[in-house]
């Protein structure tokens, strides 16, 4: 969730950084040798357009600030935990709107119950773990996102806060404890921003992504696919010139780039910030359709776990224009996640894809009605 306008900072010299050859980002059972052999089948391709596509279920995450200083307002999408019915709503999603993935937004001080560097706290955990097994059992893909804006209580991981090793031991804890489950995604982190040095950043990246198939190795699990995050709040327009050269180097243990895939948001409203809610622009030409070019060129993908709009008639055109672009361009992007539904009220948040039951009958927001659908 962005409540502040993308800011851009002096960042190290791309040009200083060597790229280096990359198969393309998805995930291959073809790939011999090492667990990525051991990799889970991969969704039936849809005829046409993205693999991928769903909504965020916020509410974990409530309370997260941009500056992820602590807090406590979260608000579980569950029944089961007197919140709003999660379950229901992704339910409602994959059966009569055909999704296929889910985005579990929570914050990290909440899993370890604000013991920086401990253990995942058992009761915190068990909460969140019950969202994920709800969503799983939609059958759907599932991604976990880290929403803290790669700090902790204001201080950026690596760079004056939380150390690489706790980043990646919060990484480590959660990999293992997902390891079999083969329709888990990991989203590393939310939204960096304001983060001064972009090497010392993919090397938290890295670190994170070393700890995760660690993990996975000892539990003989799956390989997941992980979500790689770059700075200016992963906006998809400066990706290219900015993170992107940098991340390029973020690899697995092996040196490949399998099922390590960049991701970045978008919003359409003025200021690019997501909290207008009328829109202004599809961004295809100042985003979408450069950092496809650049994803082409380097073999590798990109998924777009958020955007959104008001439920106007501004961001359906808008909105609708930019997931037409992204089922295009498939081959680049592998999906889009809009935000949000969850724990939100539907009356009154601006940016709501909150469904709506009444009896048996759900019904969504104008612009889930409008643009997140199959591909024709
Ligand atoms: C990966 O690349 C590094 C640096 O080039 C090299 O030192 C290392 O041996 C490589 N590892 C594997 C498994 O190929
Ligand atoms: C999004 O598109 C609008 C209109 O084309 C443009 O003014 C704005 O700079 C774009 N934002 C980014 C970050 O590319």
């Amino acid at each position: 969730m962005k409540t502040v306008v993308a800011s851009i900072v002096a960042l190290a010299s791309a040009a200083s950084v060597m790229s280096r050859p990359n198969p393309v980002g998805v995930l291959s059972r073809e790939y011999a040798g090492g667990i990525y052999g051991k990799l889970g089948p991969a969704p039936p391709k849809r005829a046409t357009g993205v693999q991928y596509f769903g909504v965020n279920i916020a509410g974990f995450d409530f309370g997260c600030a941009t500056d992820a200083s602590e807090t406590s307002l979260v608000y579980p999408p569950l029944s089961a935990l007197g919140g709003p019915d999660g379950e229901g709503q992704m339910s409602h999603f994959v059966n009569d709107n055909s999704m296929n993935i889910f985005r579990l937004p929570v914050g990290w001080q909440f899993l370890v119950n604000n013991q920086l560097g401990g253990v995942l706290d058992s009761g915190n955990f068990n909460q969140f773990d019950q969202l994920v097994k709800a969503c799983l059992g939609t059958g759907a893909t599932c991604i976990i996102d880290i929403h803290n804006y790669a700090r902790w209580n204001g201080e950026i991981i690596g760079q004056g806060g939380p150390s690489n090793d706790e980043f990646a031991n919060l990484w480590g804890q959660l990999a293992a404890k997902y390891a079999s489950e083969e329709k888990i995604m990991f989203g590393l982190m939310n939204e960096p921003h304001d983060v001064p040095d972009i090497d010392a950043w993919a090397e938290s990246v890295q670190a994170a992504v070393n700890a995760i198939r660690q993990a996975e190795t000892e539990a003989s699990g799956s390989a997941h696919t992980i979500l790689i995050p770059g700075n200016d709040w992963t906006s998809a327009a400066p990706f290219p010139t900015k993170s992107g050269p940098t991340l390029l180097n973020v690899v697995n243990p092996d040196n490949t780039t399998t099922g390590l895939v960049f991701d970045v948001h978008k919003y359409s409203d003025i200021d690019n910030s997501g909290t207008h809610t009328d829109c202004t622009t599809d961004n295809i030409s100042t985003a979408f359709a450069p950092l496809a070019d650049w994803l082409r060129t380097n073999n590798r993908q990109a998924i777009n776990t958020e955007m959104g709009g008001g439920n106007t008639e501004s961001c359906q055109k808008f909105l609708c224009d930019q997931i037409a672009y992204l089922n295009e361009n498939a081959d680049v992007y592998l999906g889009y996640v809009g935000w949000s539904a969850g724990s939100f009220d539907p009356q009154t948040y601006e940016l709501s894809e909150v469904p709506t039951k009444n009896g048996d009958t759900w019904t969504d927001s104008a612009l889930v009605q409008a643009c997140f659908k199959k591909a024709a």
